[in-house]
């Protein structure tokens, strides 16, 4: 596998040892308090020896106050440092580079662990899972945007090899970027100029408080597949100004919670055979930039991923779901043990649940768990149990 084997050099002159990278993973076993656990430490000793060029950790809250889910990481101050740096020992003692992934929730935070949620409007999301959102006044806005810088330095400090802001998934960067969730008329809302300011904003914090040496980057979703939202061409632009700043990686993905397309359960059929959901995108991103790309969503077997890197279309293959059912999997790939990593077809046979990717979350999650637990992860686990343990509901009679 000559191409995805090659080492890259980052425009910050960091090099990174191989084309493959684990793409952030939230694992939600950390401690209650937000304080990275032994069961984490566990799983990145093990995610350290995989072979992987960049993990990036699961998304790690800016905000005590506002989590994706109970037991995400928290950096939003120094308290838990050491911890912070005995996870990138652990995770880069094989040579892998910890990156950690920068969030805030917005509006996307469950009504359990949010009950004041914040978004640039209150626009809410359509579920009674979670509540309206309030919008958040100017000088929150500046204050998440020093959070995030915050967060980047901490990782900085911690020993780890770089910092990816969550601008995708419909998270609160993604919020800021779309028309449908950002109904701002001051400079946070309106143009896109003005939707595209807190992202980059964040991106300049981060670069004033970690150096020009340090590895930047964003995940950003190339649409949101919703009426109203994030489009193409939007992000296109977006993208577009990223580069000009000078950031060093920008990973491409797509979809919301709501739009489940990251995941691939709403691509046609012929889209996941191909693999890579938004290669389209990608290969016209790469005309208009200089900043390397990493693609993520659907990557499964070497062919695909080595003629992509060959080709030039992209510079790194990002893997998710592979993680949580073959630990080893980028020394497998790279030295033919496997050919393909597939995972399982998580399907309930209620095309409502199935298409929402609902459950593909906590499926994984109990893998992620496993591992954290020292345990090796089952890929026969039983997409109804995950749906009974989540939801309290019996598995309805088929
Ligand atoms: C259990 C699980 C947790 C995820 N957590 C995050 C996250 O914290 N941040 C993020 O950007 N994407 C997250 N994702 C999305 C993945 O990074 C990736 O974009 C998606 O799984 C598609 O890649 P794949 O087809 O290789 O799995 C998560 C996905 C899963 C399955």
């Amino acid at each position: 596998m000559k191409h995805l084997s090659s080492s890259f050099q980052l425009p910050c002159g960091v090099t990174i040892r191989n084309r493959l990278a684990k793409s952030a993973l939230s694992e939600a076993i950390a401690e209650p308090n937000g304080r990275p656990s032994e069961k984490l430490f566990r799983l990145y000793e093990q995610w350290g020896k995989s072979g992987a060029g960049i993990l990036m950790t699961g998304n790690v809250m800016v905000d005590k106050d506002h989590l994706v889910n109970a037991n995400a990481m928290i950096a939003e101050d120094e308290a838990f440092l050491d911890d912070f740096t005995k996870l990138a020992d652990k995770a880069q003692a094989n040579g892998a580079q910890l990156w950690m992934q920068v969030n805030h929730p917005g509006r996307q935070a469950p009504v359990d662990l949010d009950k004041a949620p914040v978004s640039p409007s209150n626009v809410k999301m359509p579920s009674s899972r979670y509540l309206e959102p309030r919008p958040l006044a100017e000088e929150e806005i500046l204050d998440l945007i020093k959070r995030y810088g915050n967060a980047a330095l901490i990782a900085k400090k911690a020993g780890m090899k770089g910092a990816q802001i969550h601008g995708a998934h419909g998270y609160l960067v993604s919020q800021f970027l779309s028309g449908l969730t950002n109904l701002r008329t001051d400079k946070w809302g309106g143009s896109l100029e003005n939707r595209a300011r807190f992202v980059l904003e964040i991106y300049r914090n981060m670069r004033k408080k970690c150096g020009d040496d340090f590895p930047l980057g964003i995940k950003i979703n190339s649409a949101d597949f919703q009426r109203g939202a994030f489009t193409e061409e939007e992000s296109m632009e977006v993208i577009q100004l990223l580069d000009a700043e000078g950031m060093d990686l920008i990973e491409v993905s797509g979809g919301t919670y709501e739009r489940a397309a990251m995941v691939g359960t709403m691509q046609k059929e012929s889209t996941k055979q191909r693999e890579a959901y938004f290669m389209d995108f990608i290969v016209k991103v790469r005309e208009k930039i200089k900043c390397p790309l990493m693609l993520t969503g659907g990557f499964r077997t070497v062919d695909t991923m080595e003629s992509a890197i060959e080709n030039g279309e992209l510079d790194f293959v990002g893997l998710g779901r592979p993680f949580c059912i073959y630990p080893n999997v980028v020394n497998d790939l790279l030295d033919g043990t496997m050919e393909s990593c597939h995972v399982p077809d998580l399907k309930t046979g209620v095309d409502k649940l199935d298409l929402s990717g609902a459950l593909q979350t906590p499926w994984n999650v109990f893998q992620i768990a496993r591992m954290g637990n020292g345990l090796a992860p089952d890929p026969e686990l039983d997409i109804w149990y995950v749906y009974e343990k989540i939801t309290g509901k019996k598995r309805p009679v088929q």
